[in-house]
Formats: C-alpha cells, sequence, structure tokens
C-alpha cells in the first residue's frame, strides 16, 4: 500500500483551488484557532521554523510575527501560492524531504494520517535530523483508539478516492520515540469541531529532542 491515494486528492485540490479556505475541514475550520494558538504557546521570537505540508498557509502564515524565520515545505505548488511572500517555500516529496539545516521547532498539522507507517516513519526520522538538540516537533495528527483505522476508497463525503490511515495512539507515540524522540506528550486539546468519530480522535503531540 502507498500513499498515491493520497496524494492523488491533493494534486487535484492543488490543480482546481480557488480560495486558500478549500484546505481545510469540510464542516467547519473553527478548529484552525486552536491549533494557531496551540503551536504559537510552543514558539518563541527567535525560532528557526519549519513547516512539513504547510499546505495553504492556513497556520504557517499566521507564525510570521511569533519567529525568526518560517520555511514551508509543502509538495503541491498549486496550494503554496498563497502562502505569504516573506515566507520561503519549497515544494518537495515529503517522504524524502530533508535539508542540512537545524530548526528551533518544526511544526506539522493534519498531515501526517496521510502516509503510511512506512512513509511516516521516513518523514519523522528526517524531522528529528533537522532538529536543533533541545528543539520540539509540535504535531497535530488524527488517530485511531483501540485500534488502527484505514479509509481506503471512494469516499460520498469528499465525492473523491481518498487514503488515511489513523494510527492507534499508543503505536504513533512509539513510532515517534523510535526515531529517537526523548519525551512525546499527547494533548487531548484539539477541537471538539474536529472529533467527529468515534473510534478516531485528533491530539496535538510535543516530542522532544
Ligand atoms: C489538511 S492539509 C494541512 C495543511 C496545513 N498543515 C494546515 O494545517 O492548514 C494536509 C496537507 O497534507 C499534504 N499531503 C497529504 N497527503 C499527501 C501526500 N500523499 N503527498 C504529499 N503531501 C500530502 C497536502 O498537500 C496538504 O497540504
Amino acid at each position: 500500500m502507498s500513499s498515491s491515494k493520497s496524494k492523488e486528492y491533493w494534486q487535484k485540490m492543488a490543480d482546481s483551488i480557488a480560495s486558500q479556505n478549500e484546505t481545510t475541514n469540510k464542516r467547519n475550520n473553527e478548529y484552525l484557532k486552536t491549533d494557531i494558538e496551540f503551536v504559537k504557546s510552543h514558539l518563541n521570537k527567535g525560532d528557526d521554523l519549519l513547516d512539513i505540508g504547510a499546505g495553504s498557509g492556513l497556520v504557517t502564515n499566521a507564525l510570521i510575527d511569533s519567529v525568526k524565520q518560517i520555511i514551508a515545505v509543502e509538495t503541491f505548488e498549486g496550494l503554496t501560492q498563497f502562502i505569504h511572500k516573506d515566507i520561503l517555500v519549497i515544494n518537495a516529496e515529503l517522504p524524502t524531504f530533508k535539508i542540512r539545516k537545524e530548526f528551533d521547532k518544526i511544526v506539522c498539522t493534519g498531515v501526517t494520517h496521510f502516509f503510511t507507517k512506512s512513509d511516516v516513519e521516513k518523514i519523522y526520522g528526517n524531522m528529528f535530523k533537522m532538529l536543533k538538540s533541545g528543539g520540539k516537533l509540535i504535531l497535530r495528527s488524527h488517530c485511531g483508539l483501540k485500534e488502527t483505522v484505514v479509509i481506503n476508497g471512494y469516499s460520498e463525503e469528499l465525492s473523491s478516492d481518498y487514503f488515511t490511515e489513523y494510527r492507534k495512539l499508543e503505536e504513533e507515540v512509539e513510532l515517534i520515540k523510535s526515531k529517537g524522540f526523548t519525551r512525546v506528550d499527547v494533548i487531548d486539546e484539539v477541537a471538539d469541531e474536529l472529533n467527529v468519530w468515534e473510534n478516531t480522535r485528533h491530539y496535538y503531540f510535543v516530542c522532544y529532542k
């Protein structure tokens, strides 16, 4: 199995996107305020920040005044047209993206569940290498509660083929730790409007190098 179905979904959106808000949850995007406040609470004015899977910049654009510099990585150029002109944008494949620079913080919101375990393992491994010692990775990810839940097929709600892998929460924590992170805090404070399924839940993760 690969993440090619999620890739096709986002490529299609990138080819036709007309407004920045199209990348948000279709039901309600009030959760964005909570995401932005959560991420900001972990940033310092002097930080070098890397945003992985920055999409149309809904989170990253809001962080400009909270850090020294942001580099935003996103595969699809069509999405990144909305990212603020002062942010350096790199269009690259996420599982293989790595640059020889170390960041104080890395942020990645609403991205990791679109990748299979083997792809996300590469992403977490490269994130660890791109963090300074003492740095933090701040994630929002969607996880399975009792077990891993995979959606791989046609979604009526989105009228499209779709792939997501909501890995069991404890497994995701172990996966992150296996890449070298010394401590992973799981924070159950994601806005209620994102948590609509009884067998899955969104969490924030703060991972320490
Ligand atoms: C819900 S958006 C989140 C964007 C942004 N981080 C935010 O919080 O607004 C999901 C992002 O994951 C990226 N993504 C999902 N599946 C992908 C894949 N298979 N390959 C590359 N990028 C993918 C999409 O391009 C998109 O930018």
